[in-house]
């Protein structure tokens, strides 16, 4: 027996008992007649102790050689600590060592194990295995275990079943790249790993599965970015026989069960917005309403000026940056270098203090006056004290451009609070996307996504204005899962592949077994997925996924542990039917 308890488990209660413990060596404090080791596993740390006067002389000299992060195990007494230590649950007991054995020697480690560790994130990501020892990466993966397991019994208890899925197969379409494995059984032919089960699930639909759920890796090859990883976890979904309401009821459900079960919190029926009033009001498919800062428009009240930049302008549009109006012109012009950055890109940006005494001023009032000015605070809302900034250019790039400034203005003024959650439905996505390289129409959530039934005449004259049954769910600025009403007949879905450029052949091709499968009685379905990384991530307060994975990739895709990705040898290449020829 390596152990009778863990390093977290022993308390006063247990104290003259014998007790076997192993673990790392945390820390050690030789005082040459004394020596304190601090043991440490999973579940908590142990203080040792070898006292020269009631230790073995033998065992004495052993624990002179330890070295941290030394594996061993010791036998020894539960006695009641002389200095108490408050902050961990075994401070009130020590044990005094009887036996000690080193199980395994250990270099020194190349950073600290420690809540707060000296090593750099490159080095830690090299030796994740070590950084995993300490405290808030190991909470991190409990953390999300947990989640995990609620999620897993809860749809289990709603009639789910899990049911998995192949990672080699057919491309699908969710609009990132494939990544591809060759065929060593067939020359020249390659499986995609799945960038989600999506085609599967509707086929388990056709299969009678009923309520299908799926904890499934996915794999995009994309840019990376803090919410992005090439492999991640999706809560994979699919119902037959439901509406939308259906649908989201039931993901509302299982999202508040979680808030309630992990976090302690308890949220109302989640707000729903329509997607064109999101990108109205936040500029944005998943706004964040923890706070305010709600756009204004201000075209109708820019107008009939001499300021020719708001007169030609799609769209003038702003927002009011509480407590701003104190802001220095200094301050000002670090603003508006901030959203002049490339990644932002707006052009320029025009402000108004709104002061504390009613007055106004503003960069521009060489055209606008208080009258007009005040027109602006009623339409951003903006109150005494407060700074209306404003940017203007083509619709969606000013959207884009000021919802940046909002979540930066809201990251600077703490209005992102990581403990306050948010979640909200949007709803009414539009169908298809135009998308300006290729000059076509794209499905802006996947090609099986049913239009609404109202907007179908539409798809022959207007298809960017035809609305889908497809829904996101959005907590705290981010999109934790996304999923539609799907389409469930061959002719619709053979006219969506036609709108969406594939010719019959190609739709055949790719999708014929889905569209051979919907002749043989698919039901009506429809269902969702959740990122689970981002879910655990938001859930844990924080937005990076990263540090949720065990074993995640860097932001160039690459595992720096293992090395991966790497070359193959030659003969390898040769069996896959593989040359590989760099430019
Ligand atoms: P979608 O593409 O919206 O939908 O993906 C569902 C959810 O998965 C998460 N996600 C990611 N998380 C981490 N890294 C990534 N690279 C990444 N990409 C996506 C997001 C997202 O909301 N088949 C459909 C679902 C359906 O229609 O049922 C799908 O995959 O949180």
């Amino acid at each position: 027996m390596y152990r009778s308890h863990t390093n977290g488990e022993l308390r006063l209660s247990h104290q003259q008992e014998t007790v076997t413990l192993a673990g790392w060596v945390q820390k050690i404090r030789d005082k040459g007649f004394m020596i304190w080791v601090d043991l440490r596993d999973r579940y908590g740390i142990t203080q040792l102790i070898f006292d020269e006067e009631r230790t073995p002389a033998t065992v004495m000299e052993k624990a002179k050689s330890l070295g941290r992060e030394f594996v061993i195990q010791i036998k020894g007494k539960v006695i009641e600590r002389e200095s108490k230590n408050a902050n961990i649950p075994t401070g009130e007991i020590e044990i005094l060592v009887e036996e000690l054995e080193v199980l395994n020697k250990a270099l020194v480690p190349p950073f600290t194990i420690e809540d707060k560790t000296d090593g750099g994130e490159d080095l830690r990501m090299k030796y994740r295995y070590l950084d995993i020892r300490r405290n808030p990466v190991k909470n991190k993966l409990v953390f999300r275990h947990k989640v995990t397991m609620e999620v897993r019994n809860f749809l289990s208890n709603q009639n789910f079943v899990e049911v998995e899925t192949p990672y080699l197969i057919k491309s699908t379409p969710e609009g990132a790249r494939d990544f591809v494995v060759p065929s060593r059984m067939n020359e020249g032919q390659f499986y995609a790993l799945p960038q989600s089960p999506q085609t599967f699930k509707q086929l388990l639909m056709v299969g009678g599965m009923d309520k299908y759920f799926q904890i499934v890796k996915c794999f995009r090859d994309e840019d990376l970015r803090a919410d992005r990883q090439p492999e991640f976890t999706q809560i994979d979904c699919e119902m037959a026989f439901v509406e939308q309401e259906d649908i989201l009821d039931i993901f509302e459900n299982l999202t508040r069960h979680l808030l309630k079960e992990i976090n302690g919190v308890k949220v109302e029926k989640f707000p729903r917005m329509t997607y064109d009033d999101a990108m109205r009001k936040y500029g944005n498919d998943k706004p964040d309403i923890r706070f305010g800062m709600e756009f204004g428009e201000l075209n109708e009240v820019t107008k009939h000026k001499d300021f020719k930049i708001f007169n030609e302008a799609d769209l003038v549009v702003g927002i009011a940056v509480p407590d701003g109006a104190k802001y220095s012109r200094k301050e000002i012009d670090k603003l508006i270098d901030w959203v002049k950055r490339p990644q932002v890109g707006a052009l320029g940006m025009v402000y108004a203090k709104y002061n504390e005494d009613g007055t106004f001023k503003s960069s521009v009032d060489k055209f606008y006056e208080e009258e007009d000015l005040k027109q602006w605070a009623e339409k951003t809302n903006a109150k005494p004290g407060d700074l209306i900034c404003v940017l203007s250019g083509e619709k969606n790039k000013v959207r884009a451009q000021l919802s940046a400034l909002r979540m930066e203005m809201a990251e600077r003024l703490g209005l992102r609070k990581a403990n306050e959650f948010a979640p909200l439905w949007v709803v009414d996505f539009p169908l298809l996307e135009w998308d300006e390289e290729t000059e076509r129409y794209h499905a802006m959530h996947h090609p099986f996504t049913s239009p609404k039934v109202e907007d179908i005449p539409l798809l022959a004259t207007a298809p960017g204005k035809v609305k889908a049954n497809a829904y996101d769910l959005v907590l705290n600025g981010n999109e934790i899962g996304g999923g539609s009403i799907r389409i469930h007949d061959k002719e619709t879905q053979a006219t969506m592949f036609d709108y969406l450029g594939f010719s019959e052949e190609e739709a055949k091709a790719q999708f014929g077994f889905l569209m051979d499968a919907f002749q043989y009685g698919a039901p009506p379905h429809g269902g969702l997925a959740f990122g689970l990384d981002r879910l655990v991530a938001i859930l844990g307060g924080q937005e990076t996924i990263r540090d949720f994975i065990a074993f995640p990739k860097n932001n160039a895709g690459r595992d720096v542990m293992i090395d991966a990705p790497a070359k193959i040898d030659e003969e390898q290449l040769k069996e896959l039917h593989l040359k590989v020829e760099l430019e």
